[in-house]
């Protein structure tokens, strides 16, 4: 026929699996999971429907239920106890999250274990890292101080048993620190998932509630990137690479793609983190009705591999792997 009757031969219905340019498995999401030194019990989050803050007991069967649903690695964040301007319950060998990684590496040997790095569930202003007076008087992240907190963070984090380390302070020469920390304790074989392409995203807002890590006064943005900056989020992403990183992650996931086909162009596996904010969009619009939760969210999960994730971090990961079973 005519050849501009192609598009539609391709489509034909019987067709188009065959024709599909990506897919999604559950071997290519990562599931984020909260653990609470104060909890008992898993405690809902209120602006994350169907996510809890889990206990220590509770983690490893979420994990194993994870695992048995065919979803291969967790990522932790840990809601400790006590905040202090050093954050000294993050590199705490018996802390919230080393705790949780003995457990998980013991009960599901197989799970690859990811851990967040960084300081701001831990510390009493909510900041990433330590904070100081700068030069002009005003309170300011301090980048030198906060490296070395960040390199005893990865160790006590690989010394549990971490697979690997995700550092997510955006402090300059974080990569490059914590490589020479872990090969320097003998942790050669840890790897590091940098958060290289991190925003300052309006789009972390239940991730602050469900961690209680929102800043006490001040914002990030004097460390994550502007959403506007696409060039500079590939010079941090190529930087992180020199340094040493495993893996390059790009956050948020959906609103930019373009930073993901950037990051592709550098050649390490590329990560992107579906947000909390994602998340609770598709959610709430789902809950009134508005949008049907399933398609929209595996949508959106296509997409983030078109534009050249090899792995996603996100919050529909165990649903995402039964609607897969299911034939999604
Ligand atoms: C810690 C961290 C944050 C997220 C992941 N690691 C919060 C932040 O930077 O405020 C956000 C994840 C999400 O929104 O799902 N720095
Ligand atoms: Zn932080």
């Amino acid at each position: 026929m005519y050849p501009e009757r192609r598009m539609r031969r391709l489509r034909r219905r019987r067709l188009l699996p065959l024709f599909a340019e990506h897919h999604l498995r559950p071997d290519q999401l990562i599931a984020p999971l909260f653990v609470d030194e104060g909890a008992d019990a898993p405690v809902p989050i209120p602006s994350m429907p169907g996510h809890v803050r889990h206990s220590l007991g509770s983690i490893t069967i979420a994990t194993q239920q994870l695992f048995d649903s065919g979803i291969r690695a967790v990522l932790l964040f840990g809601v400790p106890l006590i905040k202090d301007a050093e954050a000294s319950s993050a590199f705490d060998d018996t802390g919230v999250v080393q705790s949780a990684v003995r457990r998980i590496r013991e009960s599901v040997p197989d799970m690859v274990v990811c851990t967040d790095v960084c300081a701001c569930e831990y510390t009493d202003t909510g900041q990433c890292g330590i904070v100081g007076t700068s030069a002009d008087g005003s309170l300011e992240l301090q980048n030198d101080p906060s490296l070395v907190l960040m390199q005893r963070i990865a160790v006590s984090h690989a010394r549990a048993g971490a697979d690997i380390v995700a550092p997510s302070c955006m402090l300059d020469g974080m990569v490059g620190a914590i490589r020479a920390a872990l090969d320097d304790a003998g942790h050669q074989e840890t790897l590091i998932m940098a958060y290289s392409s991190k925003f300052a995203s309006a789009l972390y807002g239940p991730f602050r509630d469900a961690a209680s890590s929102g800043c006490t006064s001040g914002d990030r943005t004097t460390y994550q990137i502007n959403p506007a900056n696409g060039r500079e989020a590939f010079v941090e992403s190529a930087l992180d690479a020199a340094e040493g990183a495993d893996v390059l992650m790009v956050k948020p996931a959906g609103p930019y793609l373009d930073v993901i086909a950037r990051v592709r162009h550098l050649d390490l596996p590329v990560a992107a983190y579906q947000v909390s904010g994602e998340y609770a969009m598709i959610r709430a619009a789902a809950e009134r009705g508005w949008l049907d939760e399933r398609a929209a969210a595996l949508e959106s999960l296509v997409a983030i591999r078109r534009a050249g994730a090899d792995l996603i971090i996100t919050y529909f990961a165990q649903d995402m792997a039964r609607w897969l079973a299911e034939g999604a």
